[in-house]
């Protein structure tokens, strides 16, 4: 990994171990050069761009391009002077390459342990007229195909600014034949892969307006050679580590070329800029795989598992928890919990999960959230005493909050009606019976800090999930200035991240889940806090195929909760076998989110064995390479297989969506094994070549039923 620098030319080569990255100064401006497979170095290379041709600005492939000067494609950011004029033009001003990976002020992002990790490149750029001064910034890694980048702006002007856009990444790549790939879907229904072909003139856009990155919408595009597959073909991914709203458009020109650009929202958003103050945009992670779909979500699972992931959990194995949310709902009492951790002691569960309803008069949804005390109705002995009686079952004990909400019917709403996000003299649109509180405001996150440390503080607790059950509505706030008010959506966000920050790094032993009302808000900028997210409120196991399968294009396997729940399925009625839902489930972050109690004899046995099954092979599962076999987009049957860094073992599960009579018989081939190595499929006795497992593949058995599965586990045999 290196960036070199050729004065001569104007060329920057960021390199990695498979990828390149080239940036020309071409008449003043940062000129897209080149993306893909690594080159050479040559010691003088000549131009990447052609000299000779035409270098219209509405032709030239951008790093950062800008509006009103002759570039009509979408632009990479605007900024209004006080004339009300909204014209700029940056001009190349020097550069500075360093070893490792600034922070980035106040927002997630991924980071270096060592300054041999990374090298960070930064092009200075300024708008003589007005004094704006733009900072890129690009950090390239020794271990990842990735470029990750964002933007500074400064205002070293005499004039107040204001951004109207600011978008922490365009690449113009030469092509128009592209497929685009997203995450789309709703709550319940997240992560639904979604192919798109480009090609044709015009542009495609996915965002979120809902002030949380989004069920519908996750902040993350690929664009892909036509016909990608999981292990062939060229993709570039784009992901932003952010959780508000977000835009990520693909635009196609009339000259075949395709812009790409990613960052927050300019939908309602502006920035005032005053003298002296800087605006930080968020990082988009760009990775880059010459092996398909499967290559370029291995490269996001390793980064951002390890260097975007931060805490003591990251490297650890995560604990099988049980989640009394879908046993008990409201309706709980201590001794009601303390039957479900004593039976969940007998299984070999780890920790007892105690989610809504603990606090305040909470027995529905439709009040006390912002009343985090505990309901001495339901727990006599408060959370403390609780908690001691989990422990002494050798659970640990973890609890549900939803702490960024307020409901109307709540004691902190009648002291402060005005904390939560609105626009005075209208009407505050409830969701959930509830609102938003306004985390732009100091106070307000100071009181929570307070609130939930006083807890943490004085309870055994190890986890903790944190949730959000709705969209920002009525986006304003009663502490800002008017010309603030399209700042609020943005500095909700800021706040978030400053709480999380104080609140994680005061309570490091804790592990943290995020959650929104299941994956509303699964996205880096989240994971940069809490190592783990609540991927789906969907717990049946064939609807969690595509939404797993969807989650793992960029997630690592050790963010993505996954729990065994009860049947008829509470979603969606559905009666799937115990051992598909936990074969899906050990897919995972794995857990039980069902009444313990309620267990047969013969499900007990079961689940005492997936629980020791999931033990043994967590590691491999949550820190493990992912490959995906056979997608549930595409039909009946689903697989993919964890394998271990040192292509030793690996765990490879399929599942069988519905029976089917007389069926071919079928193999499996498997992916990412050595092909010398020889290995033994557990329970068989039968040892193949790794060539062979993958190649020919493994004779899959007849299977009876609907909603079946199986898991193999292999292990490299010594000769
Ligand atoms: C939504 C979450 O996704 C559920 O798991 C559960 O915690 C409920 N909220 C509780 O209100």
């Amino acid at each position: 990994m290196a960036i070199h620098y050729y004065d001569a030319e104007g060329i920057f080569h960021l390199q990695s171990q498979n990828m390149s990255y080239v940036i020309q100064i071409v008449n003043g401006f940062p000129v897209h050069a080149y993306w893909g497979k690594k080159l050479g170095l040559d010691d003088s290379p000549g131009s990447f761009i052609d000299l000779s041709g035409n270098l219209s600005l509405d032709r030239l492939p951008q790093e950062y391009p800008q509006y009103g000067s002759g570039d009509f494609r979408n632009p990479a950011y605007q900024v209004r002077l006080e004339d009300g004029s909204r014209i700029t033009e940056l001009v190349y001003e020097g550069y500075e390459i360093r070893d490792g990976k600034p922070e980035l002020c106040g927002l997630p992002a991924v980071y270096t342990e060592s300054g041999e990790e990374a090298q960070t490149l930064e092009l200075r750029l300024r708008d003589a007229y007005s004094g704006l001064v733009v900072k890129l910034s690009y950090s390239v890694f020794a271990q990842f195909d990735a470029v990750a980048r964002s933007v500074l702006f400064e205002n070293a002007g005499k004039q107040s600014l204001q951004l109207l856009r600011a978008l922490s990444a365009s690449v113009d790549l030469p092509a128009a034949d592209y497929e685009m790939i997203y995450l789309a879907g709703a709550w319940s229904r997240e992560a639904q892969l979604q192919r798109r072909p480009l090609g044709t003139q015009g542009g495609t856009t996915i965002e979120s307006r809902r002030g949380n990155s989004s069920h519908q919408m996750n902040p993350f595009i690929a664009i892909a050679s036509p016909g990608i597959g999981e292990d062939q073909g060229e993709v570039y991914g784009f992901s932003l580590v952010y959780s508000g709203n977000f835009v990520a458009s693909a635009e196609v020109d009339s000259f075949q070329s395709t812009r790409v650009s990613l960052g927050i929202n300019h939908f309602d958003f502006a920035w005032q800029l005053l003298p002296g103050q800087t605006f930080q945009t968020p990082e988009a992670v760009m990775v880059y795989s010459s092996e398909g779909l499967g290559g370029m979500s291995r490269t996001y699972h390793r980064m951002y598992r390890t260097r975007l992931c931060r805490g003591i959990y990251r490297d650890r194995e995560r604990p099988v928890l049980a989640n009394n949310w879908e046993a008990t709902y409201f309706d709980f009492n201590t001794e009601k919990l303390v039957q479900i951790a004593q039976a969940g002691s007998e299984l070999g569960i780890e920790l007892l999960v105690l989610d809504d309803g603990w606090f305040g008069k909470r027995d529905n949804d439709r009040t006390s959230l912002g009343d985090w005390t505990p309901d001495l109705r339901k727990l006599p002995g408060g959370l403390g005493g609780l908690a001691n009686e989990i422990t002494a079952l050798g659970l640990r004990f973890g609890l549900w909050v939803e702490p960024e909400m307020i409901s109307p019917e709540s004691e902190l709403y009648c002291k402060h009606p005005d904390w939560c996000l609105h626009v005075e003299g209208r009407r505050r649109s409830e969701a959930r019976w509830q609102l938003v509180l306004d985390y732009s405001r100091q106070e307000v996150r100071d009181y929570i800090y307070e609130t939930l440390s006083g807890i943490f503080s004085t309870v055994p607790i190890s986890y903790v999930k944190w949730d959000m059950n709705r969209n920002l509505t009525e986006i304003g706030s009663a502490t800002s200035s008017p010309e603030q008010q399209t700042e609020i959506a943005h500095r909700y966000v800021l706040g978030l991240y400053e709480l999380l920050e104080r609140l994680t790094s005061s309570f490091p032993d804790i592990l943290f889940e995020s959650c929104c009302s299941g994956g509303g808000r699964f996205d880096p900028g989240m994971l940069y806090y809490m190592p783990q997210t609540w991927t789906s409120d969907n717990t049946d196991a064939v609807d969690r195929l595509k939404i797993q399968f969807g989650t793992s294009l960029v997630y690592p396997v050790s963010s993505i909760g996954a729990h065994v729940s009860a049947v008829p399925n509470h979603q969606v009625g559905r009666i799937t076998s115990l051992k598909m839902r936990g074969d899906v489930a050990m897919s995972g972050n794995f857990g039980y989110e069902l009444d313990l109690t309620k267990f047969t004899d013969e499900e007990k046995e079961i689940v005492k064995e997936q629980v020791a099954v999931y033990k043994k092979e967590r590691k491999l599962v949550q820190q493990g390479d992912l490959y995906r076999l056979l997608s549930p987009f595409e039909g009946n049957e689903t697989s993919w297989m964890f394998v271990s860094p040192n292509q030793e073992e690996a765990l490879i599960v399929y599942f069988r969506v519905m029976a089917e009579a007389n069926a071919p018989g079928r193999r499996l081939r498997l992916k990412g094994l050595n092909p010398d190595f020889h290995y033994e499929i557990e329970g068989t006795g039968s040892v193949m070549r790794g060539d062979r497992l993958m190649y020919q593949g493994v004779a899959l058995p007849q299977l009876q039923g609907d909603y079946a599965s199986v898991m193999y586990k292999i292990k490299v045999v010594h000769p």
